[in-house]
């Protein structure tokens, strides 16, 4: 059996006080369809309550009123647990996101602030603190290297100021498609071996290297990715919590021994996110998860 995933059992999630379609600044967004707040909170406590039960802990950041696209945590920024000295506490990174939009730059001022106080040691990409776009929402472990979409939001810079900041692998994937903004709206790893993907979300260089990184990929087409947001899933051990699962998703998930929760959280798709851009998984570990590497590296897709 394959070995499930070693991180993804704890999650940093922003609670939904003031979530509001307020600009459009994804397919998905139309400030004349709002959502209902109250449902909107019913839902994310139980997305919460379930990534609980399964075991994972869900810490909670207060919502700034002026920021209505807080709620999408993912997007905060890259958290990273870090080597230090031998016999020193790993340390708790993490670099924070520098928004595309304007509308979102003020999140991340006070998420720096909240995961200060926690403790991690927080970082901007590039020595001069504004290196380029980065938003965590397209990083991801897996294999032997950070996966990290550029184009839409995360600029191509990133990748090298990742790399080279945090000594790590970083593969790049070329994202071309408006509806699939972020790599998580199309990539989501299920355990060492398997992931849902979206090739369509990419260019063909890129769609190529995805298939070739994966060496069991659950291939959902573009209608799929894009209408039930099932690449945008969170994985605790041998469960999937996701917003959707059609049928023969469902069938191949099970057939590989995990077990399919959904939890509707419709409220949020009005925002152009789902259970995973609300979730921000913070025990992703250097030299455990993500090969350490001497000097960083990054790999693009050939053409
Ligand atoms: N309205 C948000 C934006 O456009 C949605 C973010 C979705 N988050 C994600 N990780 N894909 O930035």
């Amino acid at each position: 059996m394959t070995e499930p995933l070693a991180w993804g059992r704890h999650y940093v999630a922003v609670e939904p006080t003031h979530f509001r379609v307020d600009y459009a600044i994804n397919p998905f967004m139309d400030p004349a369809v709002q959502p209902d707040p109250a449902l909107a909170m019913e839902q994310w406590q139980s997305m919460v309550a379930t990534l609980r039960g399964l075991g994972a802990r869900v810490d909670v950041v207060p919502q700034r009123p002026d920021a209505p696209d807080m709620v999408y945590a993912m997007n905060l920024g890259l958290a990273l647990v870090r080597p230090t000295d031998p016999g020193s506490p790993a340390q708790r990174h993490v670099v924070m996101s520098h928004m595309r939009y304007a509308q979102r730059r003020m999140e991340t001022g006070s998420a720096q602030a909240w995961f200060a106080a926690q403790g991690y040691a927080t970082s901007y990409v590039g020595s001069e603190g504004v290196g380029a776009h980065l938003e965590a929402g397209d990083a991801f472990a897996f294999g032997d290297a950070l996966v990290v979409g550029y184009g839409p939001r995360t600029e191509e810079l990133a990748l090298k100021h990742l790399a080279g900041d945090l000594g790590i692998r970083v593969r790049g994937l070329r994202i071309t498609h408006p509806g699939m903004y972020h790599l998580d709206l199309a990539f989501c790893p299920l355990d060492e071996r398997r992931a849902i993907v979206c090739p369509s979300a990419l260019d063909d260089a890129s769609a190529r290297a995805l298939m070739e990184l994966v060496p069991e990929p659950l291939v959902l087409t573009e209608q799929e990715a894009l209408t039930t947001f099932a690449a945008n899933s969170v994985v605790v051990d041998r469960t999937i919590v996701m917003p959707a699962c059609p049928p023969r998703v469902r069938a191949q998930l099970e057939a590989w021994g995990f077990e399919v929760v959904v939890v509707d959280v419709g409220e949020f798709h009005k925002g152009g996110g789902s259970i995973r851009c609300l979730t921000s998984p913070v025990d992703v570990t250097i030299g455990r998860d993500l090969p350490a590497l001497a000097r960083g590296e990054v790999v693009l897709p050939q053409l």
